[in-house]
């Protein structure tokens, strides 16, 4: 494994974090069971990854609590979230303390690393900086939690307009936002900002459905071509991206998705979410190989650098999970 600074957190984490949301939810999504789930935590952990990401959404704050049962607390780090939605309200800083201390309580531990608000829509920013961040600095003096996160709701903020702002404010000392292989654009509107102001960064959606799926993949290029967005020869395609997988290149997709992220400057830690224990195995292989050859990157660079908003489904939104 390869580990980082994760900016003025100061804290050592590894470059591939277990993402424990999305379809896959540590295979929760699928029906599986909870000592599968486990099995997914421990396997991850034992490969060296030390970054776990859930949220009170998830439903699986509790089956990380007793997957890291006897494992050193100070070696994890453990991530969790608070929703900010009470029905159509924001919640009230009461809410979303209770919600931190029942987080505690199913990871069965003292504190967590980085407390995160999840999925902060813009509109909603300036509410949370007033009526949230003040009570919550009060429970981080509490030793509740050691360092304060916000992620974004990147279906519905294509643009970055809530990192826009996080990444300028020195009380965010980590976040969380979607980029990837079709939506770059963090590249011009976010880095610079948390490098500037060393905010320790979280990448989302770096596979997601469009990069797992061939089918999912090939009819969102081919909406793109139609919008005029996309070159038409790619329409035609088997597989649009196919250029990327040969000898010294990628080795499959999703290969390719993480390690066009890993690379990236200004990215901390790639999240990988699976339900799969083999999947374990090769992303993680993935996120630690090399950067994908300089001419593939241009040209993923070239063909997608101006799209936005491209893969960033609500979970079990992509056509084949509907079928
Ligand atoms: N707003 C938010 O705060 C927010 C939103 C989204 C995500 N997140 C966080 O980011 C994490 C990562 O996002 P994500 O879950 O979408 O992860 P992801 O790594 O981008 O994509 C995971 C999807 O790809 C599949 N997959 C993974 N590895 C694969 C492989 N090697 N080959 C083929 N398919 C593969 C998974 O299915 P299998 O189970 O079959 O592997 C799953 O459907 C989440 O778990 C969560 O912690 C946060």
């Amino acid at each position: 494994m390869d580990y980082v600074t994760y900016g003025k957190t100061g804290l050592k984490v590894s470059v591939a974090g277990l993402g424990c949301g999305g379809n896959s939810r540590l295979g929760q999504g699928q029906g599986k069971s909870e000592a599968h789930s486990i099995d997914i935590v421990r396997k991850s952990i034992d490969l060296g990854v030390n970054l776990i990401d859930t949220a009170s959404a998830y439903g699986t704050e509790a089956i990380v609590g007793k997957a890291l049962k006897g494992v050193p607390r100070d070696k994890m780090v453990v991530a969790t979230k608070a929703t900010i939605r009470s029905g159509s309200e924001l919640s009230s800083a009461k809410e979303v303390i209770a919600s931190l201390d029942k987080s505690l309580k199913l990871l069965q531990t003292d504190y967590i690393d980085v407390f995160q608000l999840h999925a902060v829509p813009p509109g909603r920013y300036d509410r949370v900086m007033k009526e949230l961040v003040p009570p919550l600095l009060r429970e981080k003096e509490k030793g509740k939690f050691r360092h304060l996160g916000l992620t974004e709701t990147s279906p519905n903020d294509h643009n970055h307009e809530t990192m826009q702002r996080v990444a300028k404010d020195p009380v965010w000392e980590s976040v969380m936002l979607g980029f990837n292989m079709m939506h770059q654009n963090a590249r011009q509107l976010v880095f610079p900002d948390t490098i500037a102001n060393g905010t320790g960064t979280l990448m989302m959606f770096v596979v997601r459905n469009i990069f797992s799926q061939p089918d999912y993949l090939r009819n969102t290029v081919k909406e793109l071509v139609a919008e005029g967005k996309l070159p038409a020869e790619m329409a035609k395609a088997d597989n649009p991206l196919g250029f990327l997988i040969h000898e010294g290149g990628a080795a499959s997709l999703t290969d390719a998705a993480y390690r066009f992220v890993r690379h990236e400057p200004g990215v901390h830690v790639v999240l990988f979410g699976t339900g799969n224990p083999a999947h374990v195995e090769t992303n993680i292989a993935s996120i630690l190989k090399p950067p994908l050859p300089k001419a593939d990157g241009d040209k993923l660079t070239a063909l997608f650098g101006h799209l936005v908003g491209v893969g960033l489904d609500l979970p079990d939104n992509s056509p084949q999970r509907k079928k």
